[in-house]
């Protein structure tokens, strides 16, 4: 076997016996040395799907079979209105038919979808297996890879069903961002911005300087945004690992964008769309309640418009628009005893987690949705 020096940086995930590496370079998907040292396995099961696959699958399995005797895969149908049951079931389905046992190590391969139920399959096959991350879009190699939380979603609610199980190993190839759709792209820079307003406003400022490299793929400016964000929610995660605070202000946006999901149907805006526009609607009510001025907000959405992303929401009611978000809010898990709760911009750079007036939020609703 022969040691790659193709693994450019690594940002380690500090949580005691469940630490982990994440490795970030070109080229790293296919060589057999960026799945080194992982634990003993008897067996090996690739999650992908069917647009992931017939792209990246063949490379993944010859490296891994330097480690594995037998590598058995699954295609999962492709997009977020799968991320359900029935698709999940199909990953057991597999595991059992191939007499997987304890020791069988799942590698998901494709983007947060495929990775939130590969590692949910992963939590509860036989009470739980080993797994790694093989995050194939730049949504999933700056957030959704990292940090352990899987899920599959409920049509009242999005990752409503879940657990936080963390893998192994993140092994991000940036090397497969090169087949990525540019609306795919727009998508992951949606949850790369949201790291500026709640932690880093120097990564907010360098955002803003190379937004145009990153709509265009540039390898350097990529490979700098996917390290940073994973160091920022490396840093979160070390330190709240089961959101009991702290690492809710990774939500940001998320509150009205996962309304936005389910009331328009899983699939129809991507996570990331939903986000982006969801950050610009959580600013407008940081704003309302005097946390930031209104430069702050037109600063913020003008960011997340030039990532080609929406920034006006979508009307979810004919009638009651505001009143659908709210009842749609409910469901958010931050949300305890009938309180929905926000991530909200305290200043540039700092976020805090609150309720607000319903008035307030149906306000800023009605101003952000076309
Ligand atoms: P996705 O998994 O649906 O992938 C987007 C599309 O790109 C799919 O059609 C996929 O097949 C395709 N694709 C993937 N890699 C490709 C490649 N290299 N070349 C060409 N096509 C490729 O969407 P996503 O944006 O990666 O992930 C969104 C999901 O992640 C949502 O379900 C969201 O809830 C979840 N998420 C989870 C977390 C977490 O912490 N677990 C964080 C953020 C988002
Ligand atoms: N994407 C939010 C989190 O990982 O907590």
């Amino acid at each position: 076997m022969t040691i790659a020096n193709t693994i450019s940086e690594i940002v380690r995930i500090d949580l005691g016996d469940r630490s982990y590496d994440i490795v970030i370079g070109e080229n790293l998907l296919g060589q057999a040395s960026s799945y080194l040292h992982l634990p003993k396995a008897s067996a090996a099961l690739i999650v992908s799907n069917t647009t992931v696959a017939p792209l990246y699958e063949a490379a993944l399995k010859q490296a891994l079979s330097e480690h594995f005797k037998v590598i058995h895969t699954v295609h999962l149908p492709d997009g977020e209105a799968h991320k359900d049951w029935v698709t999940l079931n199909s990953v057991f389905d597999t595991l059992l038919a191939h007499a997987c046992d304890r020791q069988t190590m799942l590698f998901a391969l494709g983007g947060g979808v495929v990775g939130d139920m590969a590692g949910f399959a992963a939590a509860s096959f036989m009470r739980g297996v080993p797994f790694v991350q093989v995050p194939t879009t730049l949504l999933a190699q700056v957030d959704s890879s990292v940090g352990g939380k899987t899920a599959i979603n409920h049509p009242m609610g999005k990752n409503m069903i879940g657990a936080f199980y963390q893998p192994q190993r993140v092994v991000c190839d940036l090397s497969v961002l090169k087949t990525l759709p540019p609306r795919e792209v727009s998508a992951g820079l949606a949850e790369i911005i949201k790291y500026g307003p709640i932690a880093d406003m120097a990564f907010f400022d360098w955002i803003e300087t190379n937004i145009d490299a990153l709509m265009a793929c540039e390898p350097q400016a990529l490979a700098y945004a996917v390290r940073k964000s994973c160091e920022i929610k490396a840093h979160v995660v070390g330190q709240d690992e089961r959101e009991a605070g702290l690492r809710a202000i990774l939500n940001f946006g998320h509150t009205f964008g996962h309304a936005i999901e389910a009331g328009l149907g899983y699939g129809e805006w991507l996570h990331g769309e939903a986000v982006g526009c969801g950050m610009v609607m959580a600013a407008h009510l940081s704003e309302a309640l005097g946390f930031i001025d209104a430069a702050f907000v037109k600063r913020l959405t003008g960011l997340i418009e030039r990532a080609g992303l929406p920034v006006k929401g979508p009307l979810l009611n004919a009638t009651d628009n505001a009143g659908k978000y709210l009842a749609l809010m409910l469901h958010d898990k931050k949300s305890v005893a009938g309180d929905i709760k926000f991530v909200l911009i305290e200043g540039p750079g700092r976020a805090r987690v609150s309720v607000a007036p319903e008035a307030t939020v149906r306000a800023v609703i009605d101003r952000c949705c076309a």
